[in-house]
């Protein structure tokens, strides 16, 4: 197994964004140092027996921290602050809006096999642009795989879709490393009006000519709208995916989805194959995507469970 810590951290700052998002920010140098691009962390809210399970959350950002030596600002260059970035959607995400500076949580992190290096950037080099395709919180997955992309010198375009404008958070911290966004609102607030497969439709069909790699995270349905483009024009395709996880460490097979193959092979647990898996391996069935805030989640193949968890 990867290098994997479970620690209590300090909350250094909870800030509220819009639409009910907020950006945490949490002191965990040896998590921080260990993340991988794509992987996600289990937060834990401590002392309250009305939530046992932990929270899986992307990890949005890691970074290192000003420190103050002699009067004099220092910026440390290994990371030690560990952001994520969550909407508030029920009890747990409830109670993590609430973390005020100095509390502290558990945190079971990096955890997963996300868009790492090693496997991406061969594909990446065969394209002529890297397409970052994010719905919704589904951004939080996708800005360590954009810094990373920048830093090796890749051209990336972000296509980022939400609700609202309120929905279209942390779209400014992508500037620095893509050449451009495009945004898309469904009322046509900001950006695009409709969703966001629009208008990354008009852009495959284009530039045919153009050899591309995608990168998603979004809904249920998002995904797989995107992964048919995809497949349309021809463009591998990454996808992060979602499901209720239990443990995250791949024992309680509570996060399967279904995947190419048959018997055992045909399923493998979203906490740990994934989060992040080729598009073409998950079984895109139509199965029980709705649940009970109407949402529609990717990767969900169980009902909501109700009550403590
Ligand atoms: C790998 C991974 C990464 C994630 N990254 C982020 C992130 O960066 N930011 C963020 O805001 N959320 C993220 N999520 C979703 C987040 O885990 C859920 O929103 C959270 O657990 C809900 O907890 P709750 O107690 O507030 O809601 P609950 O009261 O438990 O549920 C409220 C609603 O959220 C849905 N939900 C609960 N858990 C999940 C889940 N694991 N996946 C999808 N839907 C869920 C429920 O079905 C229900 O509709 C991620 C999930 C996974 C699996
Ligand atoms: S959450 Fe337990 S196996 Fe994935």
């Amino acid at each position: 197994m990867k290098q994997m810590y479970d620690e209590i951290v300090a909350v250094t700052e909870n800030r509220p964004l819009t639409g009910g998002h907020f950006l945490l920010s949490l002191d965990s140098p040896r998590q921080a140092v260990a993340t991988r691009p794509g992987q996600f962390a289990m937060v834990r809210i401590l002392g309250r027996s009305d939530v046992l399970l932990r929270r899986p959350m992307s990890i949005y950002d890691i970074r290192p921290v000003a420190n103050h030596h002699g009067g004099k600002a220092r910026t440390e260059q290994a990371p030690r602050v560990m952001q994520l970035l969550y909407k508030v959607v029920g009890r747990g995400t409830r109670l993590m809006s609430a973390l005020k500076p100095g509390d502290r949580v558990g945190l079971l992190a990096p955890l997963g096999h996300g868009f790492f290096v090693e496997e991406y950037l061969p594909r990446a080099h065969e394209a002529d642009e890297i397409l970052l395709v994010a719905g919704g919180i589904g951004i939080a997955a996708l800005l360590l795989p954009a810094k990373e992309l920048a830093e090796a010198g890749f051209s990336a375009r972000l296509f980022f879709g939400g609700r609202t404008q309120a929905d279209l958070v942390g779209a400014e911290d992508f500037k620095p490393y893509v050449r451009a966004a495009l945004l898309a609102t469904e009322n046509g607030a900001t950006g695009y009006k409709g969703f966001v497969t629009r208008p990354l439709e008009d852009y495959l069909a284009r530039h045919t000519n153009k050899k591309c790699l995608l990168l998603v995270c979004g809904p249920w349905a998002m995904l797989r709208a995107t992964v048919e483009l995809a497949r349309k024009y021809g463009h591998p395709c990454l996808v992060s995916m979602e499901n209720r996880m239990g443990c995250g460490l791949g024992v309680c097979l509570g996060c399967c989805i279904r995947v190419q193959g048959t018997g055992h092979e045909a399923y493998q647990r979203v906490c740990t194959e994934g989060p992040v898996f080729w598009a073409e391996k998950v079984v895109w069935e139509d199965g029980i995507r709705e649940t009970v805030d109407g949402e529609n989640h990717p990767g969900q193949v169980r009902q909501q469970t109700k009550g403590t968890r």
